[in-house]
């Protein structure tokens, strides 16, 4: 099939270079000449394992191209995906449409067969309704049908959830369009993914409840750990003991630091306005928000108790500083607090994140990058392990310091603390 995705971002690059590897055609159109330039000498503008090499093999074989060219892609192809992005506005909750509202514009200027158009941005209910009355301001309503299909990959583990999804979410009442829809995801409904076909309010609501839940979950597993931390229980066990309940399931529930990155901070909260246009109280999710807040100035608290209370001139060091592994993404990561907190308190900061320097930080007082773990931590007096990457389950911390024992304070629960203890170090860790 000829297809486009309109934004070659996170979500627009790696669906792309996926589709092409399902053998169809596809343009990867952006505005951006510098990322379209970069793509086409097969820089990665993005850091998400393996996308490198199924970008390289589909470019070469001709089924992947690139271009800032809106005209080109779409009179060329079929299927059209919306994958701009859809932040926060500024000093607001709701979603900012913009990007997705011109892109519908300058869609509907060249329409010359019948499109579809798929929005796989998260938007809001009812954002595909607005798009339909944008596209048909210049075109017939029978020259083109907007459908919904949310996307659910998460970053650092992109192409496998591209290629090995729980569901593929269509929402459109055009049967013709969902079979089209069918036919082109097949080859990974074969290998065991649900297809759901809904109407296209649902589908943009599924995915705003789903990332929801999940925040939820989150938080929920993060309070409980707080409570643990004061009656001595170890959250792992509780855990452990609800998720074997198939009702409720063990995933997304591991307490650490407050859930971040480019979805569920921008999704709940965008959420919520869309309840309350419609007089909807979404209470818990409000709560959810709120308390995700709280949760990285709970973290803070907890530092400044390991050390205390005295900050000034502590070498503190952070090993991973992204909201998760395997990406380089910042966003609402607990680091952006934390540091910025430690560093103003007289801190003395060390951070080493497998992605690389991180330019937010470059402005801090105190604060240094470092290019390894050996480096981060030379003379610390606090090692805080704040993102789950690989290379920091099993760090012998023993050779990092040979003077002192290492006070570390784990927030992701990577060590046995029984196992730390026994061997001298003062090792503390989320409700536990
Ligand atoms: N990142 C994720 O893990 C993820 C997962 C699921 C859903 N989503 C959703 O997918 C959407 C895209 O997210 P992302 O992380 O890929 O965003 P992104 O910021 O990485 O990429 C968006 C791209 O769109 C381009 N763009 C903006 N306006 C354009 C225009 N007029 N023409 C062409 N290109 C244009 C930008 O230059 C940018 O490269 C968002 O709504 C997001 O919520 C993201």
């Amino acid at each position: 099939m000829k297809i486009c995705m309109i934004g070659a971002g996170y979500v627009g690059l790696v669906s792309g270079a996926c589709f092409a590897d399902l053998g169809n055609t596809v343009l990867c159109v952006d505005k951006d000449q510098n990322k379209i330039n970069k793509l086409k000498k097969n820089i990665i503008p993005i850091f998400e394992p393996g996308l490198k090499e199924i970008v390289y093999k589909n470019y070469h074989s001709g089924r992947l191209k690139f271009t800032t060219d809106l005209k080109l892609a779409v009179t060329n192809s079929d299927i059209i995906f919306i994958c701009v992005g859809t932040p926060t506005l500024k000093n607001k909750k709701s979603a900012d449409l913009t990007y997705v509202y011109k892109v519908s514009s300058d869609i509907s200027r060249y329409i010359n067969k019948f499109k579809i158009i798929v929005t796989k941005s998260t938007v809001p209910i009812f954002t595909g309704d607005k798009i339909e009355k944008i596209i048909s301001k210049r075109n017939n309503k029978k020259l083109f049908e907007v459908v919904s299909n949310p996307e659910f990959l998460r970053e650092g583990e992109a192409i496998r959830d591209f290629r090995f999804p729980d569901r593929i979410v269509i929402g459109t009442s055009n049967s013709n369009v969902t079979k089209k829809l069918k036919n082109l995801y097949d080859p990974l409904i074969k290998k065991g993914a649900t297809f759901f076909a809904t109407n296209r309010r649902s589908a943009e609501l599924i995915k705003y409840s789903a990332n929801a839940f999940l925040a939820t979950k989150i938080s929920f597993i993060n309070e409980i750990a707080n409570l643990c931390e004061k009656i001595n229980v170890n959250v792992e066990d509780v855990s452990i003991g609800m998720g074997l309940d198939k009702r409720i399931g063990s995933r997304f529930l591991r307490a650490g630091p407050a859930y971040g990155g480019s979805c569920f901070p921008k999704d709940t909260k965008a959420l919520t306005v869309s309840a309350d246009y419609f007089k909807t109280n979404l209470s818990i999710v409000k709560s959810v928000i709120k308390s995700n807040q709280k949760r990285k100035l709970i973290l803070i608290e907890r530092v400044k108790k390991i050390l205390s209370y005295k900050i000034k001139k502590k070498k503190i060091s952070f090993l991973g500083v992204t909201f998760k592994p395997n990406t380089d993404d910042m966003r609402e990561s607990s680091s952006l607090v934390m540091i910025p907190y430690l560093s103003k308190n007289g801190a003395m900061i060390r951070y080493y994140d497998p992605s690389g320097e991180k330019n937010i930080f470059s402005k801090l007082k105190n604060t240094i990058f470092c290019k390894n773990i050996t480096e981060a931590c030379k003379n610390t007096d606090l090692l805080i392990i704040h993102t789950e990457w690989d290379e920091f389950k099993a760090i012998d911390f023993s050779k990092l310091s040979k003077k002192k024992k290492i006070i570390i304070y784990d927030l992701r629960n990577l060590y046995s603390k029984k196992l730390m203890e026994m061997k001298g170090f003062k090792y503390f860790s989320i409700g536990r």
